[in-house]
């Protein structure tokens, strides 16, 4: 095999380590405002409440920020590799993705204010906000499939 073919399969293999990492950090951006509209539910200082606080603590310890640090490695080592860095729609797609590494440190503060018993937002604002990652990943999904910037 040549060097020239070696490091495209790298490549390959970096882009499915890549896309099986988004997968996790969006799945757990999905779930982690899911899990506080129920908890806000639960009656303030109850043994539910702790269910709650302990499975949000886990959730976002083993999967949401270990999946987005792995997420960022990847995806600026397949810009780097790529030679993508003068690329539009990467221009585009770093922007969103870093809303979305707002967004997910919001909710992770969030979360940390619930441990404190303070619930800042009512449940409605949090499943509204709840959409954001799922717009965010179609707007991404289009810049990087199809490309049209
Ligand atoms: C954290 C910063 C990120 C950077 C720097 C980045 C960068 C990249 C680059 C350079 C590629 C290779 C494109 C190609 O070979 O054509 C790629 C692929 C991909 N990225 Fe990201 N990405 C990031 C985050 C994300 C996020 C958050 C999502 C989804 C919500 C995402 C979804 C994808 C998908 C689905 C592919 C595969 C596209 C294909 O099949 O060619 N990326 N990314």
């Amino acid at each position: 095999m040549d060097l020239w073919t070696a490091l495209s399969l790298t490549y390959l293999w970096i882009k499915a380590a890549h896309v099986i990492f988004v997968i996790f950090w969006i799945a757990g951006l999905f779930l982690l405002p899911r899990y506080y509209i129920y908890h806000q539910e639960s009656p303030p200082g109850s043994e539910e409440e702790r269910r709650w606080i302990d499975r949000e603590a886990k959730l976002r310890r083993i999967i949401l920020t270990p999946a987005m640090i792995l997420v960022w490695v990847a995806g600026l080592v397949l810009a780097s590799s790529g030679s993508w860095w003068q690329a539009g729609w990467l221009h585009a797609k770093l922007l969103l993705v870093l809303g979305l590494s707002a967004y997910h440190g919001y909710m992770v503060g969030y979360g940390k204010k619930l441990a404190r018993g303070v619930r800042p937002v009512s449940g409605k604002a949090l499943r509204l906000m709840n959409e954001v990652p799922g717009i965010a990943t179609a707007i991404i999904v289009v810049l990087v499939i199809v490309k049209p910037l």
